[in-house]
């Protein structure tokens, strides 16, 4: 069996100025310093909004952090008049290493639907970015076609036609678990992760093995681990946690705690 490097992202989503976020990274790379957290076992990455990337750049090249930095958006354009909109190019020379695409947000504030988000993966692929491609259903999908046909549909939209596929992580967030406190269960977000990745299998063969799934959706410390014992699951993508340090280095040293 491959071995994947798990991966703790955290989604800051419009949150905290570059001050709060250089405030905030350093004491997050400080308490897993001091931890001896090691970061080649666990990945853990930041995803601050656009205007604290290149704060946060500066700040963990200087102090040579072993955080990995994130971006919330990429625009499927490679250059030129599209105002308000950031390139792979501009993201990749921040030393961006990931990118989110297709949150449930941007899908569903932005009208993002699947030809938006096949591109977006795209124009990472081609910036050297990996996209971390969300994929989830809503209250009324999960009851209508069940747990896990509109993730896995989506997945395969998201890479269908990809002419020059690279390395990529799905997230799986269930939308009725994001913000809201209610949580899947690992058994239900496990089997998700076998279909998904079963998925991916039939239609690119080996690179299944190698590719991460991430859980998302009310993610904190204290339910971490349940959902890390999932052979499936490779890391977690937090929201509304991943903003106070000690409860987010708490979910990154995930290996720690004890599963009843
Ligand atoms: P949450 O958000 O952890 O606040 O539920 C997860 C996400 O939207 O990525």
């Amino acid at each position: 069996m491959t071995e994947r490097t798990p991966l703790i992202a955290g989604n800051w989503k419009m949150n905290l100025d570059h001050l709060q976020a250089i405030a905030l990274i350093q004491k997050l790379a400080w308490t897993l310093n001091e931890k001896n957290h090691d970061f080649k076992d666990v990945e853990v990455c930041v995803i601050p909004p656009f205007t604290s990337l290149r704060s946060a750049q500066t700040l963990i090249e200087a102090e040579k952090f072993e955080l990995s930095l994130g971006a919330q958006d990429i625009s499927k354009h490679a250059s030129g008049a599209y105002t308000g909109e950031i390139s792979g190019a501009m993201l990749s020379k921040l030393a961006v290493k990931y990118v989110l695409v297709g949150h449930s947000e941007r899908r569903q504030y932005h009208n993002e639907d699947d030809s938006v988000i096949s591109a977006k993966v795209a124009a990472s692929f081609s910036s050297n970015i990996t996209p971390i491609i969300c994929v989830g259903e809503t209250q009324e999908q999960l009851q209508e076609f069940g747990p896990s046909a509109i993730p896995v549909k989506q997945v395969l939209a998201a890479l269908e036609g990809q002419e020059n596929l690279r390395e990529f992580v799905i997230a799986y967030e269930p939308v009725w678990a994001i913000g809201t406190g209610e949580i899947a269960t690992p058994e239900q977000a496990e089997n998700v992760a076998v279909e998904i990745r079963a998925a991916i299998g039939q239609k690119f063969g080996d690179v299944a093995e190698q590719v991460r799934i991430l859980y998302g959706g009310s993610v904190k410390a204290g339910n971490v681990a349940g959902f890390m014992q999932g052979a499936n699951i490779d890391g977690v993508l937090v929201g509304g946690a991943s903003l106070d340090s000690a409860e987010f280095a708490g979910i990154a040293r995930y290996k720690k705690h004890i599963v009843l």
